[in-house]
């Protein structure tokens, strides 16, 4: 609907913006690291590896002062689990624990608010080996414990964790390569108890919010025909409430759950893991949203052909969307993209916090948006990025048409604070509010340059969201 005019944003807004720890940090065997599976990733033909990406281990003062310059409120980062126990589930690594302890007061020096997700798909590779990382119940004790020790050194200083992020994507494509969907959705369920632990004991151990950080979007039917529209209804149980309702309501959603029981995929639960769900009870639901998806019915026959071998290792998108017998992914002749072929909807943006606020009235924090596309570095040393700033515009008045519509909306952290590498698509496809001076493979002198969203952004906090020209 439209209104006449628009509630103003909250006078505490959390505006800032984000990173995760193997995209920007690069040191990844510094100070005792060990490296992750995300470091040990196979690299996409064309792209830069995980080794220096974009040098922030090392700059994060200069990186913070520019955030503080941009009048951020918040700043989400990612501890990395390897740096803080190297091998995963032994001693804890002094120096890794001193490193975030220095980001976190850099942070509160300018007044804004570290928000700590504690993993960001970086399992220890160390803990992939020996016991196959999520597919086994150890995985879960030793994330809890990882946990426990970020929660008794930064719980005093921080206000908000988040638990998982995109928990969804790395179950959806694969990201463990998992070899029957049974293992997928055990490795799966793993995760949804290691998050509930984790809520449980950052409750008894400190006076933190914490939240799970999924990638939530409102699933558009292709067309009105009846079973488009349930096939929308079934991907939505598929890619966000299982991750939704399980921590909030501990309870998996029940026509999903009975898709993998008659495909032999559902996980083996205790009364024990359902009982701690059931206790985890998270303060606000943060999430990550890049645009609008949108499906069709897939038959079981002719979604079992286009399925095919799909992985995160083989890249095929469209087969890693497809749910034989429930739902396909289909492209939106309605919506725009980028030239990535991201979406690009504002409107399903204030789709998603509706129903994400009138299903579970928990107050929500966006803790990812953002238009990833190259940028170019005119002579005179400028970045000229009018579509960032249009994408984030749009995307900030849907928020305020959403705390008008009711939701009470806590933070707005698009992706990214600084350039950093994509998770397969390189340093090419750019995120940033700072520009970070390197290429896929010249690592040139990383100079820290100011886009113009940089200034854009700036006006718009200093104004509490009011100007937006
Ligand atoms: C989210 C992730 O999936 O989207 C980030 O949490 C990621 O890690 C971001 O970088 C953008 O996606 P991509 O693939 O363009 O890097």
């Amino acid at each position: 609907m439209d209104y006449k005019t628009l509630k103003p944003f909250p006078k505490d807004f959390l505006w800032g913006a984000s990173s995760s720890g193997y995209q920007c940090e690069g040191a990844w065997d510094e100070d005792g690291k060990t490296p992750s599976v995300q470091d040990c990733m196979p690299v996409v033909p064309g792209t830069t590896d995980w080794k220096v990406t974009s040098d922030h281990y090392h700059r994060f003062k200069e990186d913070i002062a520019l955030m503080a310059e941009m009048n951020f409120k918040e700043f989400r980062f990612s501890v990395q689990w390897t740096r803080i126990i190297p091998s995963g589930d032994g001693e804890v690594n002094p120096l890794g624990v001193q490193h975030y302890h220095e980001v976190i007061d850099e942070c509160l020096k300018y007044g804004i608010n570290p928000v700590i997700t504690l993993y960001h798909f970086d399992l220890p590779q160390v803990l992939q080996d020996k016991y196959g990382g999520w597919t086994s119940r150890q995985c879960i004790e030793d994330f809890v414990r990882y946990c426990e020790v970020c929660f008794k050194e930064y719980g005093s200083k921080v206000k908000y964790f988040l638990t998982i992020n995109e928990q969804n994507m790395m179950t959806m494509f694969n990201m463990g390569g998992y070899k029957t969907d049974k293992e997928r959705y055990q490795a799966n369920h793993h995760m949804l108890v290691a998050m509930a632990k984790a809520t449980i004991r950052c409750h008894e151990m400190c006076d933190a919010w914490i939240a799970p950080a999924p990638n939530i979007t409102c699933v558009y039917p292709l067309t009105s025909s009846p079973l488009d529209n349930l096939a929308a209804m079934d991907y939505d149980q598929l890619r966000n409430r299982l991750y939704l309702d399980t921590i909030v309501f501990g309870e998996y959603p029940e026509a999903f759950a009975e898709y993998l029981k008659q495909r032999g995929a559902f996980p083996e639960i205790t009364i024990e893991d359902m009982a701690v769900m059931k206790a985890a009870h998270p303060d606000f639901l943060a999430f990550n949203y890049y645009g609008g998806s949108t499906v069709r019915y897939v038959s079981e026959e002719e979604g079992m052909k286009i399925k095919g071998t799909s992985d995160w290792a083989h890249m095929d998108m469209q087969g890693m969307m497809t749910e034989p017998g429930m739902a396909m992914a289909a492209k939106n002749p309605l919506q725009e993209q980028t030239s990535y072929g991201m979406g690009i909807d504002p409107v399903g943006l204030r789709i998603t916090l509706r129903q994400l606020w009138e299903r579970y009235h928990l107050p929500l924090l966006i803790t990812e948006n953002g238009c990833g596309v190259p940028d170019t570095l005119t002579e005179d040393g400028k970045i000229h990025d009018d579509y960032r700033i249009d994408y984030l515009r749009k995307h900030i008045i849907a928020c305020r048409q959403a705390i008008t519509d009711g939701v009470r909306l806590m933070g707005y952290s698009p992706w990214s604070a600084m350039d950093l590498v994509s998770t397969h698509q390189g340093i090419t496809k750019r995120y940033g509010l700072i520009y970070v001076n390197r290429d896929e493979f010249d690592l040139k002198d990383m100079k820290r340059i100011r886009k113009d969203s940089f200034y854009w952004y700036q006006k718009a906090i200093a104004s509490n969201g009011e100007d937006l020209d």
